[in-house]
């Protein structure tokens, strides 16, 4: 892109001071600005203004609670035995959205090379990746992994997985793909430079995986290999039964567009997701945006009407993926401290917020969804995420809970509850049948 093609449509666009430093730039800090506006998306950003200006009402209505299959032995077994048979086929995928800046650690890398091993001090991709070596060793199978970075934490990643030899993943099978990158509006709508030849930019929100699927060629890539379902999962979640049978096979038996595990909630408030049903749509709510009264409603029994969150954990079917991933997605907007480059050229980072980011959610696919599965789960056995850097899901609780997890298969396998530091490589015992296979083993 030249500089005149350039000024001409930043100016169509009303954006003409992205190069209001243009003077003042050498060589090579002009190509890289006209790398980032040939690379800007005009319509989304008319998209954002509009949202700034024009920000929508929270649905309102009267949501319901959606229908939850909670397990039975027969269920679980029927719906395994399903799911054994689609891994078996090879028509399982994984992908984890690992693009997140990870603020709320403040851990200076990618999130999923942080070390959250209580004895071995391994990363959280390694539980994640030990997982599918574990599922190809039982299904004989090769099971795709799908990676999703940002361009500011994708060199890294892929570097912790050479390092670490692909964790026993055969390498052609790991695969890494970079989410988009949007510009970030001041109050007035106008883009912001964080330095006099560079525009700040930021991931587009985990809702921008199907669109970065789509332009990498990933879901071409998936077809090609016979993908029907795709197991979806954060990358901070080291608890996560990564492609449980039980769960791939019910989703498969219920032909479902898309599955979500759903964990009953700490309190009524608790900060999560909650799927709801509007008519004949689903959805997904915060919990801000329920009323008192909903937020505490009762069912007879006295349970929470709108007992279960969602934490993320989703299996899509490929053609629900394909058909959304050409759909625009509906833009949310956050306001933040973003640093700003003065006219002088020096750069000042705000104390107070002074502009707007925009993400796009998964789960606004939902409404989009005929068929949507959602099945209970036990928090304690599937989920403790590392968010924060210290409290409520932070490094020390999710170890806690890897602990307590692999103490409960030691018991279940007839051994003493350990006294000693423990860790389980999940690709020696994924669960506790697993490790009361191998259990006459460590006993000797
Ligand atoms: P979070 O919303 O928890 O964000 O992301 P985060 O970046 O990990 O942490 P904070 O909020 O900055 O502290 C949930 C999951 O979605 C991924 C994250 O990597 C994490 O697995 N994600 C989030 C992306 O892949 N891309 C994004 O743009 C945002």
């Amino acid at each position: 892109m030249t500089y005149e093609t350039a000024s001409e449509l930043l100016s169509q666009n009303g954006q003409s001071q992205v190069l209001k430093f243009w003077d003042r730039l050498n060589a090579d800090e002009r190509d890289a600005l006209l790398a980032q506006i040939e690379r800007l998306d005009f319509d989304s950003l008319s998209r954002m203004q509009n949202l700034m200006a024009n920000p929508p009402a929270p649905e309102g209505g009267n949501p319901e609670a959606p229908n939850v299959v909670e397990w039975t032995p027969e269920l679980y077994a029927e719906a395994k035995a399903v799911g054994e048979r689609e891994l078996r086929a090879g028509h399982v995928a994984v992908l984890v959205v690992a693009g997140g800046q990870g603020s709320r650690l403040g851990y200076d890398g990618p999130k999923g090379c942080y070390s959250i091993g209580p004895v071995s001090g391994a990363s959280l991709f390694y539980f994640h990746a030990r997982k599918i070596v574990a599922l190809s060793r039982k299904f004989g199978v090769r099971i795709p992994f799908y990676v999703m970075t940002s361009e500011v934490n994708n060199a890294a990643t892929v570097k912790h997985f050479e390092e670490n030899d692909y964790f026993g993943i055969d390498k052609r099978d790991v695969i890494f793909f970079i989410q988009g990158l949007w510009p970030a509006l001041d109050q007035q709508g106008k883009i912001i430079l964080d330095q006099p030849g560079h525009i700040f930019m930021s991931p587009d929100g985990h809702g921008g995986t199907l669109t970065a699927l789509l332009k990498n060629g990933c879901l071409e890539d998936m077809e090609r290999r016979g993908i029907r379902e795709v197991f979806y999962f954060q990358v901070d979640n080291p608890m996560v039964e990564i492609a449980n049978p039980a769960f791939i096979g019910l989703h498969t038996l219920r032909n479902a567009d898309i599955s979500l595990k759903l964990c009953a909630k700490r309190d009524p408030y608790e900060k999560v997701g909650m799927v709801v049903v509007r008519g004949d749509r689903f959805g997904m709510v915060e919990y801000s945006e329920l009323t008192d009264e909903q937020a505490n409603r009762r069912t007879e029994t006295g349970d929470l009407y709108f007992k279960y969150g969602s934490v993320a954990i989703h299996i899509f079917s490929l053609d629900f993926m394909k058909l959304e991933a050409n759909k625009a997605m509906p833009l949310h907007i956050a306001h933040k401290k973003i640093p700003v480059c003065q006219d002088d050229g020096t750069v000042v980072k705000p104390s107070s917020n002074n502009g707007c980011k925009f993400e796009k959610f998964i789960f606004d696919v939902l409404p989009d969804a005929k068929t949507v599965l959602n099945v209970a789960f036990d928090r304690n056995e599937e989920f403790s995420p590392v968010k924060n850097a210290e409290g409520e899901d932070s490094p020390e609780t999710c170890r806690r809970d890897l602990q307590a997890k692999w103490a409960r298969w030691f018991v279940a396998a007839g051994m003493a509850t350990p006294t000693v530091p423990l860790e389980i490589d999940p690709a020696y015992a994924m669960d506790a049948e697993d490790l009361a296979a191998k259990g006459i083993l460590l006993r000797d």
